[in-house]
């Protein structure tokens, strides 16, 4: 791949699968030889506590400049980790003071360099962080919950990235949304699937099913494309990332 493909995996709700789908796509392009970065941008720092990945130093410190990033990144499945801690949230009150404030984490990812695919995990929230991530990369995927209220709350993620996009990065792209959680059992999950497609007029992704490997993994600190390969859960991610790929392609081409 040319250059580095640059995604927030986004929605300001929470429990919408962000963290999971970050890990494992990450895991899974890294599967397939490219060069992965995975950033925290949560003060949870549920990407870092999923992979084993909390440290003493986080994005806090590559923020501030008090450690080089080479000292803070950490590997794991094959996929460089920036980690996150609480101190993020800390950082995050500071930065609303800092002129050009939308735009530090673009300055800080202008440092990082020789990824194929950097991603970009999201808090649940339309806080300045997110509005940074959505400022620093060039394509959205957008994990959504099979739920009706879910679906209720699309319109406000797509106004804020179509308002971001107006705004603050006219380059920005959805590359797609991701159904996650679809429980066949379940009808109503089916149905707003069948409305996704037919109504939403953007790409969306194949669905991620509701699996319980997907809730054991991490807490074997394992992604679960390795801790439970055949799974379906882990079926689903590695075709989502042969779609990432293509899409990626795709919009390279055009
Ligand atoms: N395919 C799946 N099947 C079953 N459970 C899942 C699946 N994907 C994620 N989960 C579970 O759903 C919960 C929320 O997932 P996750 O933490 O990835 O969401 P999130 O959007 O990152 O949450 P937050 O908004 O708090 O950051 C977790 O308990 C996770 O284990
Ligand atoms: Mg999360």
């Amino acid at each position: 791949m040319s250059f580095m493909q640059t995604i927030a995996i986004v929605n300001h709700k929470g429990g919408t699968g962000k963290t999971t789908t970050t890990v494992n796509l990450a895991v899974a392009l890294a599967q397939n030889n490219l060069s992965v970065i995975a950033i925290d941008l949560d003060p949870q720092g549920s990407l870092s506590y999923y992979l084993q990945a909390v440290q003493p130093y986080t994005i806090s410190e590559a923020l501030t400049g008090e450690v080089p990033l080479t000292k803070i990144v950490v590997n794991r499945e094959g996929v460089d980790i920036l980690p996150a801690n609480q101190r993020l949230a800390d950082i995050e009150l500071a930065m609303v003071n800092i002129p050009q404030r939308e735009y530090l984490i673009k300055q800080l990812f202008e440092r990082i360099i020789g990824y194929d695919f950097l991603l970009v995990d999201c808090s649940p929230s339309l806080s300045l962080l997110t509005v940074n991530a959505l400022t620093a990369v060039k394509k959205v995927i957008i994990p959504m919950q099979l739920e009706v209220l879910s679906l209720q709350g699309l319109s406000l993620i797509l106004d804020t990235v179509f308002g971001i996009k107006e705004q603050l990065n006219p380059n920005l792209q959805i590359l797609g949304i991701l159904p996650v959680m679809l429980d066949k059992r379940k009808k109503v999950t089916s149905e707003i699937l069948e409305y996704l497609k037919t109504n939403i007029g953007l790409p969306l992704f194949s669905p991620i099913h509701t699996d319980v490997k997907a809730i054991e993994a991490p807490s074997f600190g394992k992604s679960i494309l390795s801790y439970a390969p055949s799974s379906i859960s882990a079926q689903d991610y590695r075709r989502v990332a042969q779609e990432l790929l293509q899409s990626c392609e795709y919009h390279n081409n055009s």
